[in-house]
């Protein structure tokens, strides 16, 4: 049967045809862009759930089968064969690098690792305790005004250096934050080392003291941050283009994105994780107590749901071998956590309520036992979230950027407040 090529939609008399569009995996959206304009109308979409705000070729999720693919290629086989920083420039330059791209791509990443020292002072201005993702977010706003010659991108060399300064630049920024918090000095980051090597140094190397990562350690952070390298238009990935499509600057739009991840209902879904598990642990409710309050609705089961895996999450299962991995090659000891986890899923998932609702574990829900499994502190969880996203971040940016289409984004609203009154003067209210 032919398909149609126009969707019609009927209503107070009027008729309205409106084109169709299909994407490379065959995802059909009706353009309602002259909705307006030719009826009037407008389309409500509270949180966007149906909404397409863009064509974009970086990433791919099927909801449905539970998949991921950045650029084409299946998470999975990125996670086995792949580092972060080849992940990293296949979504941000549109391939896997040849070995000489890599090569040099890696040597400006080493050239952009230190911060400049006065923006050294602006993290001493944090007190110790300071939130780390609002240490993170205003750190990196704050370095667009070190490069004023990047506040405005118009080369693929300018975009390149932007890019490399802020992947390697929020390594040594989240690495020095801790420190802060923990009253111990700045490790410097080591030009001999690789990425994921060179922030666990920075993160666990004392004077005199150089922390040396089991390989199986590295290895796995590379997989947690290439599991969060992109997630299309999710809430931060979305505010990166939102915010990008005022043509703010790239720092700005960057910045941006770490605080909409901030949440507990993104990316600090992580740090409720580990609350929850705690909870159990700690004997202040049974895994079937928070599975009743979850139903209830009382309180949300963190780290299950998401709104477009009506499946596992493929991440998670990604992130759950990676745990399980350390603790096979003896790397990490099997935390009580994991049990609590294990018993909580394995109730969620024979529970009516979470199989009608199609409520799944999420990337969050295994990511903080790795996590600790690397020593990474519980208020640091959002933050390697966002190292492992700046990526994919960054490539929207881009995308956007280079978009001929693209136009300032700016929602309608359907207004349901006051009509218009009278100014009441002060003596008769
Ligand atoms: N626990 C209990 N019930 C839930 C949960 C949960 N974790 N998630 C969704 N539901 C229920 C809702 O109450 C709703 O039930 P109803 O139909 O009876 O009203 C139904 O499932 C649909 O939920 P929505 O809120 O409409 O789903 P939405 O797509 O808007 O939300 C979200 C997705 C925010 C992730 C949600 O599942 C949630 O709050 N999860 C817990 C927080 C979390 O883990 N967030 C991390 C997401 S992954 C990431 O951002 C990297």
């Amino acid at each position: 049967m032919k398909k149609e090529s126009v969707a019609t939609i009927a209503y107070d008399g009027k008729t309205v045809e409106l084109p169709l569009i299909t994407g490379t995996e065959g995802e059909t959206g009706i353009d309602v862009t002259s909705l307006r304009s030719k009826a009037g109308w407008i389309t409500f979409d509270p949180g966007f759930a149906n909404t397409g705000a863009c064509k974009s070729g970086i990433t791919h999720i099927d909801g449905e089968r539970g998949t991921l693919r950045y650029r084409g290629y299946p998470l999975e086989q990125l996670a086995e064969r792949a580092s972060f920083i080849e992940t990293a420039m296949l979504l941000m330059f549109g391939d896997l690098p040849a070995r000489d791209e890599l090569a040099e791509f890696r040597g400006l990443l080493r050239d952009q690792e230190l911060l400049h020292e006065s923006l050294l002072k602006h993290l001493d201005g944090f007190p110790p305790l300071g939130q780390p993702m609002a240490i993170l977010s205003a750190m990196i706003n704050s370095l667009g005004s070190y490069y004023p010659e990047l506040l405005t991108i118009r080369t693929d060399a300018e975009y390149r250096l932007a890019a490399a300064k802020i992947i390697s630049k929020v390594r040594t920024i989240a690495a020095f934050s801790y420190r802060k918090a923990e009253g111990l000095p700045f490790m410097y980051p080591n030009p001999h080392m690789d990425y994921c090597r060179n922030f666990l140094h920075m993160m666990f190397s004392v004077p005199f003291r150089l922390y040396e990562p089991p390989a199986p350690i590295v290895r796995a952070l590379s997989l947690f941050l290439i599991a969060h390298a992109d997630h299309g238009l999710d809430t931060s990935g979305a505010t990166v283009r939102m915010v990008g499509s005022s043509q703010a600057n790239l720092f700005a739009c960057i910045s941006a994105a770490v605080c909409a991840l901030w949440g507990r209902l993104h990316g600090g879904a992580g740090v409720g994780v580990m609350e929850m598990f705690e909870e159990v642990h700690g004997g202040r409710i049974t895994a079937q107590g928070l599975i009743e309050e979850a139903k209830s609705g009382r309180r949300r089961l963190m780290g299950f749901g998401q709104r477009v895996y009506k499946n596992y999450d493929p991440r998670a299962i990604l992130v759950r071998k990676a745990y399980e991995g350390l603790l096979t090659a003896g790397m990490a000891r099997r935390d009580a956590r994991f049990d609590i986890a294990l018993d909580i899923e394995a109730r969620a998932l024979a529970d009516d309520y979470f199989l009608e609702r199609r409520l799944y574990p999420n990337v969050n829900y295994y990511s903080g036992l790795l996590l600790r499994a690397i020593n990474i502190p519980v208020p640091m969880f959002p933050v390697m979230v966002a190292i492992g996203n700046m990526p994919g971040w960054i490539a929207h940016w881009h995308e956007e950027w280079k978009d001929a289409e693209m136009k300032i984004h700016r929602p309608r609203q359907v207004y349901t407040g006051r009509t218009q009154r009278e100014y009441v003067p002060m003596d008769k209210r």
